[in-house]
């Protein structure tokens, strides 16, 4: 069945690699992560957000994830798979996906003051934990998409307060602001510029700290240019859209980052690939054959990053 992500991040942690955590609301996105981490054999987390599970549905969502692990093993293989909310935003959210059988889930209180934040992180800790679901919890917040100041440093995770958190929470891996944000739009830059580099120096502190905890990067899309062009190639507008580059993620995956959360970069994918079929065939409206062409991009894409990204490829 499921399992939580204790393991896990023990083996990436130790591996110097991540595991991908991929966001999903429908069938094809699920079948494209479930086919292509058992094709290369990597572990995988399946998230879904509040707004994931309102859209497919909270019953259809947990028999989906049931299925997954159905489906990978009917492939014959036995890559491990967790069931994990993410961006929790209240006890009862997370109670409600524990009881219907995720097997992690995030409290995001980065948002509150930091005391009422260890109170709500340490209240899901004992109820999950009660019930072998592990916890991730946040610290400093990631700049939203229309924030033009995403160097602004208050925004960034302050080193000094992980281990008090971590020791007070009993969190099991903690989500840190070092640059990331969520969505197509994480840097401005002009034309040919190059984006930022994430703040490892950050990054770095907090290991020194919490020396072998597992840390969790949010936002770690790369916005791949490629469907950019594509999606504005075939009637999209998405101009000024940027990620993370892939070597920004392949020095994340290398250090204490045991988990990289990537959502944005399947929307593009099956976005690009779908625009791009309808486009190029007018007289089709059999949806397996538009979505059929998005989720043999996503399966592809999934592929990619766990074998030369994150570097779970190849790690049972
Ligand atoms: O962090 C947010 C995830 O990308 C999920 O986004 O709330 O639009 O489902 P969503
Ligand atoms: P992206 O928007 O960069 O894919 O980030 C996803 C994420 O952090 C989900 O929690
Ligand atoms: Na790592
Ligand atoms: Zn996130």
């Amino acid at each position: 069945g499921l399992v939580n992500t204790r393991d896990m991040f023990e083996k990436a942690m130790s591996g110097g690699y991540a595991i991908p955590a991929y966001n999903f609301n429908n069938l094809e996105q699920l079948q494209a992560i479930v086919q292509a981490c058992a094709e290369t054999a990597s572990p995988v987390i399946i998230q879904v957000s509040k707004g994931a599970r309102n859209y497919a549905n909270a019953t259809m969502l947990r028999y989906m994830a049931m299925g997954a692990v159905r489906m990978a093993r009917e492939m014959g293989s036995e890559i491990p798979i967790s069931l994990h909310l993410d961006h929790g935003d209240s006890f009862e959210l997370c109670q409600s996906c524990i009881e219907s059988g995720f097997s992690s889930v995030m409290i995001d209180g980065s948002h509150l003051p930091y005391d009422e934040n260890v109170a709500l992180t340490r209240r899901v800790v004992e109820y999950a934990h009660a019930h072998d679901v592990t916890v991730e919890g946040e610290l400093g917040v990631l700049a939203g998409i229309e924030d033009e100041v995403v160097a602004e440093h208050s925004t960034y995770t302050k080193p000094e307060e992980v281990e008090d958190f971590v020791s007070k929470t009993g969190v099991d891996s903690l989500a840190i602001s070092i640059g990331t944000s969520h969505g197509a739009y994480k840097f401005k830059v002009a034309p040919g510029e190059e984006p930022p580099a994430l703040r490892f120096d950050i990054l770095s502190e907090v290991e020194k700290r919490i020396p072998g905890f597992p840390i969790v990067l949010h936002g770690a899309s790369s916005v791949v240019p490629a469907y950019v062009e594509l999606i504005n190639r075939y009637g999209g507008n998405l101009e000024g859209a940027v990620g993370v580059s892939e070597e920004q993620l392949r020095r994340a995956a290398s250090s204490a980052v045991c988990k990289i959360n990537i959502d944005s970069d399947g929307r593009l994918a099956m976005t690009a690939k779908v625009r791009e079929y309808l486009a190029n065939n007018p007289k089709d409206f059999d949806p397996r054959k538009y979505l059929g062409a998005g989720r043999q991009e996503l399966i592809d894409l999934i592929s990619h990053k766990n074998r030369n990204v994150v570097g779970s490829a190849d790690r049972l």
